[in-house]
């Protein structure tokens, strides 16, 4: 039988990092032709609101992001603009890893990435999650945001009312 020595198996690993590109991404116009990409991830968004989706962003309505590992999709999370006198904020959404990505720090990385991208005019990044939640409200916790409130019945899954903690980040304070 073939066995393969630790400094061997070190040497392979080190081969198989170099294999998965991971690249942290801001879909444009050109990202069109990643709807069947974006399907994957997902599996319950169809084809036609996946490419309105996609057109809103070219049309500049919000900012999305993603991480590719070997060119396919493992990550995704939307900035919604606000207008008028709500310009400086952008509303975080859709933020999904690939259930056989999580706790590499794969949403850390793409999180901080998309905030140094947004435009230096947005100083503050609001959402709105699950109170039952804790991997997400951890993770948000653990790159600065606060929570400022609660929101009782804040959305409707499944036809079941949730609860919704509202946090905050400040970014671009200067
Ligand atoms: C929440 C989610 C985006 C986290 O993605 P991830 O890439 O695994 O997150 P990271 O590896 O960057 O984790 C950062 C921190 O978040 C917290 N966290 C993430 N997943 C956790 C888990 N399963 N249990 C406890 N804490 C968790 C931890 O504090 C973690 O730091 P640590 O690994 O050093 O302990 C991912 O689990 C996911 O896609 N969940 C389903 C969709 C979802 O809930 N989206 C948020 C909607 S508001």
């Amino acid at each position: 039988m073939n066995s393969i020595k630790p400094e061997e198996f070190k040497e392979l690993v080190k081969e198989k990092e170099i294999i998965e590109e991971i690249k942290f991404e801001q879909l444009t116009e050109n990202s069109l032709k990643e709807i069947n990409e974006l399907q994957k991830i997902f599996p319950n968004w169809t084809r036609e609101s996946s490419i309105k989706k996609i057109r809103s962003t070219i049309r500049g309505k919000d900012f999305r992001f993603v991480v590719k590992k070997n060119e396919e999709i493992i990550a995704h999370v939307k900035f919604l603009k606000k207008k008028s006198i709500h310009e400086h904020i952008a509303e975080m959404t859709s933020l999904i890893v690939n259930s056989s990505e999580r706790r590499k720090g794969i949403a850390t990385k793409l999180i901080n990435f998309s905030i140094e991208k947004l435009p230096k005019k947005i100083k503050l990044i609001t959402l709105a999650v699950d109170s039952k939640n804790k991997n997400a409200i951890n993770l948000y916790k653990k790159i600065g945001f606060k929570k400022y409130g609660l929101l009782k019945k804040g959305s409707k899954i499944r036809e079941k009312y949730v609860n919704n903690c509202l946090m905050v980040k400040e970014v671009n304070k200067n």
